[in-house]
């Protein structure tokens, strides 16, 4: 039987859980549904450029264990079509499993025209504001997907600059040429059966 928690025990217990139920949250946004895609996390007031909003909290893993954890957060994604993958790289020794329920920032969605980005300080991930952003804006960042898996990560941002697929800014001009060259392709084809 494990023993009994004394009851300082387990005040330091609760005021630990309850910094690290902090360390998730911030003043400056809270979530809600998206337009995006299912939750997103919303500017609860103005963030002026630049400012450090939120820690994309989570537990420190090395690459092996990151591999392990994406592939089974990519299977149970497929096989239920609601959750996601919420590994971030911090290094090259290292990543972060953003997959605990108070990680607030593992559910701001990607756009082709985001509004933060997400800083390393060290072993830690913050997100931070690229512009203003106005109070009720929706929190977006970069997911730079690699270009190889654009087909299954298709973009709804609804941006003016949206590329309809997720993929890093720095491979946009790959996804183009990738892009024109299936739709010559699906022509050719066109034309063969007409
Ligand atoms: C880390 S979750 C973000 C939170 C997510 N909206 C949720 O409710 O769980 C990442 C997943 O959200 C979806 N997502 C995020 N940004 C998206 C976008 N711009 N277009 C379409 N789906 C998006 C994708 O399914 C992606 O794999
Ligand atoms: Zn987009």
């Amino acid at each position: 039987m494990p023993a009994k928690k004394t009851v300082s025990e387990s005040k330091l217990l609760h005021k630990k859980l309850i910094d690290l139920w902090n360390r998730g949250q911030s003043e400056y946004c809270e979530v809600r549904g998206s337009n995006i895609h299912g939750r997103g996390v919303y500017a609860t007031k103005r963030i002026p450029k630049e400012a450090k909003i939120i820690e994309y909290v989570g537990e420190l893993i090395d690459k092996n264990e990151s591999e392990k954890r994406g592939v089974s957060q990519h299977a149970h994604s497929v096989k239920t079509g609601d959750a996601a993958v919420y590994i971030f790289t911090l290094s090259r020794k290292y990543d972060i499993d953003g997959n605990v329920p108070w990680n607030t920032a593992r559910l701001i969605n990607h756009s082709c025209s985001p509004n933060c980005e997400a800083w390393i300080e060290g072993r830690k991930i913050f997100i931070h504001s690229l512009k203003e952003i106005k109070e009720g804006e929706e929190l977006t960042f970069d997911y730079g997907f690699d270009v190889d898996c654009y087909e299954d990560h298709p973009c709804l941002c609804g941006t003016e600059n949206c590329v309809g697929y997720i993929v890093g800014r720095a491979q946009w001009p790959e996804l183009e040429e990738r892009l024109k060259a299936k739709a010559i392709k699906s022509a050719g084809k066109k034309k063969k059966s007409s």
